[in-house]
């Protein structure tokens, strides 16, 4: 590992954003291409990885689609290398890939059981960990590299009825923390945002969500936009200098 001062940003920066097909992933996927950066769009359902990285290139952007499930070994050393073949080398990671809290998780934890939490462990916690480790030889060669990792913050503060979610979502707050030092040294910076509810602006309008909204001091849920900022705040040279930190982007639900 080097230890001396990164290099300038690669041209062109090359990210890759695990299920990207939707939701705040495919928003991210259109922010960071305005700012310049080419996308590969990666999602378990093919037809929307290749939808979203359409839209980026309707949108004036550069972007490829890498379907595939992020939990196999094997998927993800073929997707970083087709990445590499097509686009160049990775220098943004965003972990973002997830399975919603609701459902089976849903539930006190005393009522479910180890098959419930396979599904949260093998994304949440291997998912995270081979997209990371996959990339970490390709930034460390360009001495530039920004990994960031889409959590929870049911898994910084808690939260009942989601245990398991929470509790995946933790690790990998944990592993941006610590490889925030191994890496820091080769110009690779490592965070996490750990994100309050966040919709959709048809969803926003909901009973529910304006009832669920009246929770948070701001009297509103968050944007994917609110979300896609941070993340082009933090890949940019403006962003050069946080590492090692979980955000919040939360509303103001909670506040430390
Ligand atoms: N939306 C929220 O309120 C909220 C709150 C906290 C955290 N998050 C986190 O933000 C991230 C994005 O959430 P979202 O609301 O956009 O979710 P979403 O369900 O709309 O999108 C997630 C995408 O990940 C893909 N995916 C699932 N498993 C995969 C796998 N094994 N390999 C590749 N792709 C896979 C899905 O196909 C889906 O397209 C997730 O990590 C989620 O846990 C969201």
């Amino acid at each position: 590992m080097p230890d001396e001062p990164p290099f300038p940003p690669p041209t062109p920066r090359v990210a890759l954003i695990t299920g990207a097909g939707r939701g705040l992933g495919a928003t991210t996927a259109l922010r960071l291409a305005a700012d310049g950066i080419a996308i590969a769009v990666n999602d378990l359902v093919p037809a929307r990885a290749e939808e979203s990285a359409a839209a980026v290139v309707a949108a004036g952007g550069r972007a490829v689609s890498v379907p595939g499930d992020i939990t196999d070994p094997a998927t993800v050393t073929r997707i970083v290398d087709d990445v590499r073949d097509t686009l160049g080398p990775i220098a943004i990671l965003v972990n973002n890939a997830g399975i919603p809290a609701g459902g089976v998780a849903l539930a006190p934890f005393a009522e479910t059981s180890p098959d419930d939490w396979d599904a949260m462990i093998r994304l949440n916690i291997y998912g995270v960990l081979q997209c990371t480790h996959a990339v970490i030889g390709q930034m460390t060669e360009l001495r530039w590299g920004r990994i960031i990792t889409i959590t929870s913050d049911s898994a910084r503060t808690g939260e009942a009825r989601m245990a398991v979610y929470a509790a995946s979502k933790a690790a990998g707050a944990s592993l941006m923390r610590s490889l925030s030092k191994e890496l820091g040294r080769a110009g690779i910076t490592c965070n996490t945002l750990s994100l309050g509810t966040i919709v959709s602006a048809e969803v926003a309008g909901t009973d529910r969500m304006l009832a669920h909204a009246k929770r948070y001091p701001l009297r509103r849920l968050g944007t994917y936009d609110n979300v896609a900022s941070a993340v082009s705040w933090l890949v940019s040279e403006d962003g050069g200098w946080t590492t090692g930190q979980t955000i919040p982007i939360n509303g103001g639900y909670t506040t430390s």
